[in-house]
């Protein structure tokens, strides 16, 4: 008869935001995520997740979020299990307490994007399978991840190097505050009045002892950065009728191929797309030389791959 000790239920490993992480599990996906690049480009079959199904819930659109871990769980031996919320019960009220008790009965993972991060930590709290987060209106952790191992294999370890974010304190800038904190750089926002991160997040990352400063001047965040970073002026989770004020207010923050002048020779330029050329991003800049964006958009595969395979592994 086996002695094992019952240590009473396994809790599942969910990847929520960069914060509930330490400094090293996150190098440590980030190695694990290089790795398997590495393995992909020379064909080496791995299949750990043989026979795990990832459930993908989808409140909001996406193209790289859907492709990306569809395209991983399978090439990790899984398979998934696709879901717009519209064609859900839950898009017609029934609780997120019984989807996730419901979802778990089935399968071994759970990825949802969704436009109120409550509902994301519900379905975490009532999950007793792996719940991660696909995008919500306060983050978008596995972005991040993504964008780290691209700066990484251009400009070496991010550790001590200096980060300009320019444009819009939204969830995506969120991620890269929370990582600024747990990867040691120094992150400089240039935000216009009103559309600063959350309060929450930055005195967190002064809690945290992180490198962060908000300003409102696109030349003083750009000035020695080794990467420029923007996002849309308008996310998913804002009302349309913000579209003409929000305008207004960022244009000052377009980055210019004269904004990129700012940072330092052979800066790279990070944009998590869809971008919008002639607002947040000059298309000299997004279509030139600096810019790293397809190498970022497919660097979600192997960040998420890595992100799959400690969640579900
Ligand atoms: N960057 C990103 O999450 O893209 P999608 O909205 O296409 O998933
Ligand atoms: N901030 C953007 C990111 C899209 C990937 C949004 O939330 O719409």
């Amino acid at each position: 008869m086996s002695a094992a000790i019952d240590l009473g239920p396994k809790r599942p490993v969910h990847f929520l935001d960069i914060k509930d992480f330490t400094p090293e599990q996150l190098r440590a996906l980030i190695g694990h995520a290089a790795q398997l690049k590495r393995q992909r480009r020379i064909g080496v079959p791995k299949k750990p997740l043989a026979g795990k199904t990832l459930a993908m819930v989808f409140e909001k659109p996406s193209t790289r979020t859907r492709v990306s871990f569809e395209v991983a769980i399978k090439e990790l031996g899984g398979d998934a299990v696709v879901l717009s919320s519209r064609d859900m019960q839950l898009g017609r009220g029934e609780t997120v307490h019984d989807t996730a008790h419901v979802l778990s009965r089935f399968v071994d993972g759970i990825m949802l994007r969704t436009g109120d991060a409550r509902k994301l930590h519900a379905l975490a709290q009532h999950a007793s399978v792996p719940v991660i987060n696909g995008l919500t209106d306060l983050s978008h952790p596995c972005q991040i991840m993504a964008d780290i191992l691209t700066f990484e294999e251009h400009k070496g370890p991010i550790k001590g190097r200096k980060i300009a974010w320019v444009g819009d304190g939204n969830n995506v800038a969120a991620s890269f505050i929370e990582a600024a904190a747990r990867f040691g750089f120094a992150l400089r926002l240039a935000c216009p009045a009103g559309y600063w991160p959350r309060p929450e997040v930055l005195e967190w990352a002064k809690a945290e002892g992180a490198d962060v400063e908000v300003g409102i001047d696109p030349d003083w965040a750009a000035d020695s950065a080794d990467a420029m970073v923007t996002d849309t002026w308008l996310s998913m989770s804002d009302s349309e009728d913000q579209a003409a004020a929000r305008a207004q207010a960022f244009a000052p923050y377009q980055v210019t191929a004269e904004l990129m002048a700012k940072t330092t020779e052979g800066a790279i330029f990070l944009h998590c797309l869809p971008a919008h050329r002639g607002e947040e991003v000059a298309a000299e800049v997004i279509d030139g030389p600096a810019s790293v964006v397809f190498d970022e958009a497919e660097n979600r595969l192997h960040a998420q791959k890595a992100i799959l395979a400690l969640c579900l592994g």
